[in-house]
């Protein structure tokens, strides 16, 4: 067995018993999660895979989709007319806070927050709703390298009490911030949320950006190596809400959460890390999550920043 499987597996025995955080439970559906669900992966950009856990569970993706749209919206428009409908500063508040636009020019600040991820989502190019939809769904199966699927009751559900999101997007047409169908620009937002993955499929999107945008398992281009480093950049300052900055602080790699629990990171150039375990923290991270990544961040010196003499960033 290699070190980093036996590493993985120590944090796997190590975090499973932890019963701090809640399933969540504001999207009806997400609160049949079983709170005991716990996986870890990790695959590398020449295609090794390591799994522990419960790497096989499908789950809805959550707001981890959000950095896959917005590459999408990239590819449909560019940098500059995207910056123009959607910032990339980050908030330091929660990811559902009503709104808060830039004073000046009426954005939502970033796509990771949910107003962002709705008016990201509202400019995805397509003839009418099913086309939209169907290029989404062409574009995460690029990243996993197999057919995805929306959870139904899941997307009935944020369908039916998805209140505040909805809010969100009336407030930003009566600023000129989205298009006027916002019923639709919802609909998306919400299959997106509802597109099922295993944390295995997390961990190969993850590797994917990590290998310029070339999923390393069946070598298709996902997105246009171009805009990787735009999306990372966005994971590394907002991917994890509220929590942004102790993240960059303690790991020291782009990440992005999601309220169903999972976490996927990024090492540029090596590989992609999942985690997926549903009990959430009061920001919305999984709470295993982040001790299981703080521990790999630790052990293979992922940080960054961290230029020490001598040190190797994720030697396996
Ligand atoms: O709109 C929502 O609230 C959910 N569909 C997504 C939220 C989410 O995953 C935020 N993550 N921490």
């Amino acid at each position: 067995m290699t070190q980093l499987q036996a590493f993985i597996e120590k944090l796997h025995h190590t975090y499973g018993p932890m019963d701090e955080g809640q399933v969540a439970s504001y999207i009806p559906e997400l609160s049949k999660a079983n709170p005991d669900w716990f996986g870890i992966s990790v695959v590398t950009i020449d295609g090794q895979v390591f799994n522990v856990g419960d790497t096989a569970q499908k789950f809805t993706i959550q707001s981890i989709s959000k950095i896959f749209s917005y590459g999408l919206a990239l590819e449909d428009h560019g940098r500059e007319v995207l910056l123009e409908k959607v910032g990339v500063e980050p908030t330091g508040d929660p990811f559902n806070s009503i709104i808060r636009l830039d004073e000046g020019s009426h954005r939502p600040y970033n796509p990771m927050i949910n107003a962002g991820a709705i008016a990201t989502t509202s400019l995805l190019k397509g003839d009418g709703s099913t086309e939209r939809l169907h290029r989404l769904l062409k574009m995460f199966k690029r990243y996993t390298g197999q057919d995805v699927f929306i959870d139904m009751p899941t997307f009935m559900s944020e369908r039916i009490t998805g209140h505040r999101n909805r809010a969100m997007a009336h407030l930003m047409l009566n600023f000129g911030m989205i298009d006027k169908d916002i019923d639709a620009a919802l609909d998306l937002y919400f299959q997106q949320c509802s597109v099922m993955v295993t944390n295995g499929d997390l961990a190969t999107m993850a590797a994917t950006l990590a290998n310029r945008g070339k999923n390393p398992i069946t070598q298709v281009q996902a997105v246009n190596e171009d805009y990787v480093r735009d999306i990372l950049s966005i994971m590394y300052t907002c991917g994890m809400y509220n929590r942004a900055g102790e993240w960059a602080y303690r790991v020291g790699i782009p990440a992005k959460s999601g309220v169903s629990g999972g976490i996927l990171a990024v090492i540029p150039g090596k590989a992609g890390i999942a985690t997926f375990s549903p009990p959430i923290d009061a920001n919305g991270n999984s709470v295993r999550g982040l001790q299981v990544f703080e521990a790999l961040s630790q052990e293979y010196n992922l940080h960054m920043f961290d230029l020490s003499l001598g040190r190797c960033n994720f030697c396996i």
